[in-house]
């Protein structure tokens, strides 16, 4: 209890030293305070043991309701009629004008306080002889304010004018406790130094524990909405057996970006206006000497059944440093990688961000993160593809796919993925596959008979749809709002 709390409370105490009972409600009255205010006190009080006893009552109260306050303050409609009838009578259609005024017509005439005169034409009303009426549902509404009693007939009737109302009305009865006393003490919360010093902890009256009260929330970190998602991607990519790549490098040359997925150096996704190329180092040399060489053959004159681009292949453009577009540079690394150690069917994921040279929109942004996954192995085919995919995203919940051929440097043939979108009732995209070409796989070493399957999609945009964000600027970035990130549920995927 505060100060003010006890006081108030001390206050109550010395009231009922005077009186046998007190009601919380006719105390509330008296001391022109809220009732919630009282009950509360009483609660506080009843913490110290044996202090008041107080037991809960329920009585049904009537009270005037709005229109019946209204009527209590300015007259019943009735009487208000019978007030503007003049002693030498008056048009009815100047008398009766709205609704209110139609009831207490129909009240007057029926408590015969009025009567019609039709014999001039136009109904004419006048005062019945004799009468002098009091407005007595005017005053059976100001006795139920004041809480008296009104006949049980009278207030039938109040009842079904609506006028007033029945409520339920808890309430306390407070009566002395065999512990009475008027002096309560502000219970100690903390046992002090000095109260071990001076012994005073030996009579000090301490507050109990309170072992079911909410504990303060501990702060801790929180999971952004792509971290969770991106768990979630992790986590099936681990249920189907596939190893994480390593994907710690978003610097990368050109060679693995491009050239090693037989994307000629013409093409124009390797323009300054689509990849953001690295002015320091601008160039590295460390990709395998002899592997470039075969990448350059199979480039500028073909080879393993095809014609290549039929160009001159420079290694100055296969240096340039840049910030990886795709996280295909990583999985061209780990085949490669494959084909030297001695091929072994393998399957291999990675989630991680990429950069491109786009502009910057609502639902784009420079750089983003890419979910891949790629499967090596023997005569692996499109019907492969197909069903890993499906496979896939079943496990995500989506359970439409649709797949359009489509056109990547590296992949032959290629599809994209389109789902079904139960919330936007439409097919969206939502990745990118193919079956890697001969001339990507055949210069690294990889057995004639191996394919390699991969499809990759990215990671905000299931994010943005599953976590209702429509601006990419709301979920990356220095502008999101931190209490987003700490508000937002765990994800489960339930397209
Ligand atoms: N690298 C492609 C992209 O950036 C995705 C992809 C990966 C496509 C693997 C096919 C195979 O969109």
């Amino acid at each position: 209890m505060t100060e003010k709390e006890v006081d108030m409370a001390t206050e109550l105490l010395q009231f009922l030293e005077l009186n046998e009972r007190v009601n919380s409600i006719s105390y509330a009255k008296t001391k022109n305070l809220e009732h919630q205010k009282i009950v509360g006190l009483i609660k506080s009080l009843q913490v110290h043991e044996g202090v008041i006893d107080a037991s809960q009552k329920t009585d049904k109260n009537w009270v005037l309701s709005t229109e019946g306050k209204k009527l209590e303050s300015s007259g019943s409609y009735e009487f208000n009629i019978f007030k503007r009838v003049p002693a030498d009578g008056i048009a009815q259609s100047e008398l009766v004008k709205d609704k209110n005024d139609k009831i207490g017509f129909s009240k007057a005439m029926s408590n015969r306080w009025i009567k019609v005169d039709k014999s001039g034409g136009a109904p004419k009303i006048f005062v019945a002889d004799g009468v002098n009426p009091t407005d007595i549902v005017r005053d059976n509404l100001s006795r139920i304010k004041q809480g008296s009693p009104i006949p049980d007939k009278d207030r039938a009737e109040l009842k079904k004018r609506k006028l007033v109302e029945e409520v339920t009305i808890k309430s306390f009865d407070v009566t002395k406790g065999e512990k009475f006393t008027t002096k309560i003490e502000k219970a100690a919360t903390d046992l002090t130094a000095q109260m071990i010093q001076d012994g005073s902890w030996k009579t000090t009256t301490f507050k109990d524990y309170n072992y079911s009260a909410m504990g303060i929330k501990p702060s801790a970190g929180h999971l952004h909405p792509l971290l969770k998602v991106r768990s979630v991607y992790r986590q099936i990519f681990l249920e189907m057996g596939f190893t994480e790549m390593p994907t710690n490098n978003y610097v990368e040359s050109s060679f693995w970006n491009f050239d090693a997925l037989f994307q000629p150096q013409q093409h124009p996704a390797r323009d300054a206006h689509d990849t953001f190329f690295i002015s320091d180092p601008a160039e590295c040399d460390t990709f395998p000497a002899d592997y470039a060489e075969k990448v350059k053959r199979v480039h500028s004159e073909g080879g393993f059944g095809s014609q290549g681009y039929c160009y001159d292949w420079k290694y100055s453009e296969a240096k340039k440093n840049l910030l990886r577009t795709h996280t295909t540079a990583v999985s061209a690394r780990m085949l490669y990688k494959l084909a030297k150690e001695g091929f072994k069917p393998s399957k291999y994921f990675s989630i991680d961000r990429v950069f491109r040279n786009e502009s910057l929109d609502a639902t784009h942004l420079a750089e983003f993160h890419q979910v891949e996954g790629v499967v090596a192995d023997y005569s692996v085919t499109l019907g492969d593809l197909m069903g890993v995919l499906q496979a896939f995203f079943h496990k995500l919940g989506i359970t439409k796919l649709r797949f359009k051929p489509a056109y990547n440097p590296y992949t032959e043939p290629s599809m994209e993925i389109f789902s079904y979108h139960e919330g936007l009732k439409k097919w969206v995209e939502v990745g990118n596959s193919g079956i890697f070409r001969p001339e990507m796989l055949l210069p690294m070493g990889l057995p004639e008979d191996v394919n390699v399957i991969a499809w990759g999609l990215s990671l905000e945009r299931p994010t943005m749809i599953k976590y209702g964000i429509d601006n990419i600027r709301d979920l990356v970035g220095h502008k999101i709002n931190l209490q987003m990130v700490q508000d937002n549920p765990v994800c489960r995927m339930d397209f």
